[in-house]
């Protein structure tokens, strides 16, 4: 059975497997073809905190495939301490034959694995986003024409986007770059996995937002501060105010780089209102192919 919980739990194969059956389903989709290679099949979501883009667009990638989806918030699910989180687990997954969880602990999502039955995939957790970081190699994918050799700049806190970039940058060949402030880095115990996993892994750690996006192909931020760190936004707001991206810092790129952000964004925070409508911001269609790299992870997952 196979699962999602983090790009660790992939090989570079499968991660190239994957973004190939999106890229599949998402040229059918384009010429009007819907095949129903999930008929008959339920995915249930339940999650810890808000959501627009993982919600929708995994129910949209459900339906689209000839499945249903049945969603709920975990206090619906009973998972704020009405039931046992295996015992919710065990039940889902006898209703269910896909799996999505939105979560702060990452155990949580452990928990479903190991007590489930069925395919589990982490829709985001405190540590990790593997479905963001798929969807946003196959939208630079789309956009350049290939991912190899090319340098993501990730400027921000070093959350759970930017440790899931750095994973698929890892798989694909991509250089990584990260601009944070002190104490807001990647972590070192993280470090080191990945380190040990990809020996060749390229990145560098930078303070300086102008040094890690010299020479960059793609310029990513998240927000400051996550769901569950809402009562450090004024606090986190004041320390990251150098680490905005705008026009100034777009310049200091190379001159075709694109904007992503996985959304939602913070206008006028990290990122200033004319890049996110800047003709460079690719973020509309980031968000777009959430639905179809949910539709490639469903294929590979479950036929
Ligand atoms: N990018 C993303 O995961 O968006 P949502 O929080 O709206 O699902
Ligand atoms: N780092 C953000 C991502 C939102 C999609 C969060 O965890 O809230």
């Amino acid at each position: 059975m196979k699962h999602l919980t983090s790009l660790f739990d992939l090989t570079t194969v499968e991660v190239r497997e994957i973004l190939n059956l999106a890229k599949e389903l998402k040229d059918a989709w384009s010429h009007g073809h819907r095949e129903p290679l999930c008929r008959g099949l339920v995915l249930t979501q339940i999650f810890e905190k808000p959501s627009l883009r993982t919600r929708v667009s995994f129910e949209a990638a459900m339906m689209q495939l000839g499945g249903s989806a049945i969603f709920m918030s975990a206090r619906e699910a009973g998972l704020e301490g009405r039931e046992h989180h295996g015992d919710v687990a065990r039940v889902v997954g006898g209703y269910s034959d896909v799996i999505v969880l939105r979560t702060f602990a990452q155990s949580l999502i452990e928990t479903f694995v190991e007590s489930s039955g069925k395919p589990v995939i982490n829709g985001l957790s405190d540590d990790f986003h593997p479905c963001q970081a798929l969807t946003d190699v196959l939208t630079i994918e789309e956009h350049f024409g290939d991912s190899e050799g090319r340098t993501l700049a990730y400027i921000g806190d070093g959350n759970n986007v930017a440790k899931s970039l750095l994973l698929v940058c890892a798989h694909l060949g991509m250089r990584f770059t990260i601009a944070a402030p002190e104490g807001f880095q990647l972590d070192e115990e993280f470090l080191k996995q990945v380190k040990h996993r990809f020996p060749n892994a390229e990145f560098t750690q930078f303070t300086s937002p102008q040094e890690a996006v010299s020479s960059a192909d793609v310029i990513y931020t998240d927000v400051w501060a996550s769901m569950g760190q809402e009562e450090e936004k004024e606090q986190r707001a004041a320390i990251f105010q150098n680490y905005q991206v705008n026009s100034d810092l777009l310049a200091e790129a190379n001159a075709d780089a694109v904007f992503m952000h996985c959304l939602p964004a913070r206008r006028g925070l990290e990122v200033s209102e004319e890049i996110m409508d800047n003709p460079r911001s690719i973020v509309f269609p980031q968000a777009e192919n959430r639905m179809h790299l949910a539709k490639g992870l469903f294929a590979w997952m479950l036929r």
